[in-house]
């Protein structure tokens, strides 16, 4: 699959069939987010693949998007500065957005889990052991997906384009 068919295509599936993981795409995704950009090159993040039946029977309770996966990965992070200044969030983020599209490409369905998590994370990071002051930041679930959710509403292009000066519109040279 090409890169914008991969990124147009992809939406978040929260629906999947119970068809196990291999091991070995999920490993794929991982290698997707290490070649992710980090600022300062500084690699702040760690991947707990949860493949097990038993560990991802635990996870399943933390959000409605992970009750029907097969299997997971947890984004872990290590929230430091590097000597520019602090970039842990974009590091994970581009992590993830690496992890949806190499995860659409591979045939599967993901979703980017993060505000459903946020209050459980000290339970996740002692259920997974993430020691401090690692945070367990995102979970992506993946899986075959169960039908494909629509496209939901997304910005109008001409209105949230601009060329050479806010507000100035492609006809109005
Ligand atoms: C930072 C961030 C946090 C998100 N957290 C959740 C979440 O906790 N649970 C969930 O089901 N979806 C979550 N999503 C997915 C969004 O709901 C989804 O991307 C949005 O509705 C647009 O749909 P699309 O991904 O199909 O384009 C999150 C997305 C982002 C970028």
């Amino acid at each position: 699959m090409d890169t914008l068919t991969a990124i147009h295509a992809r939406r978040s599936v929260r629906k999947f069939r119970p068809d196990p993981v291999d091991r070995e795409d999920l490993q794929r995704i991982v290698a997707a987010a290490i070649d992710a950009p980090s600022g300062c090159n500084a690699q702040l993040r760690q991947y707990v693949i949860v493949d097990d039946v038993e560990v991802m029977d635990k996870l399943r309770g933390f959000s409605h998007a992970l009750e029907a996966a097969p299997a997971a990965v947890v984004l872990v992070i290590d929230p430091k500065p590097t000597r520019f200044g602090e970039f842990w969030v974009q590091d994970a983020s581009a992590a993830m957005q690496n992890m949806l599209l190499a995860a659409e490409a591979l045939g599967y369905g993901a979703c980017w889990v993060e505000g459903a998590i946020r209050r459980h994370e000290k339970d996740i990071a002692d259920m997974l052991g993430v020691p401090e002051p690692l945070r367990v930041w995102s979970i992506m679930p993946v899986g075959r997906p169960d039908g494909r959710p629509d496209r939901p509403e997304k910005s109008d292009p001409d209105e949230v384009t601009h060329f050479n000066a806010f507000g100035r519109k492609a006809d109005r040279r």
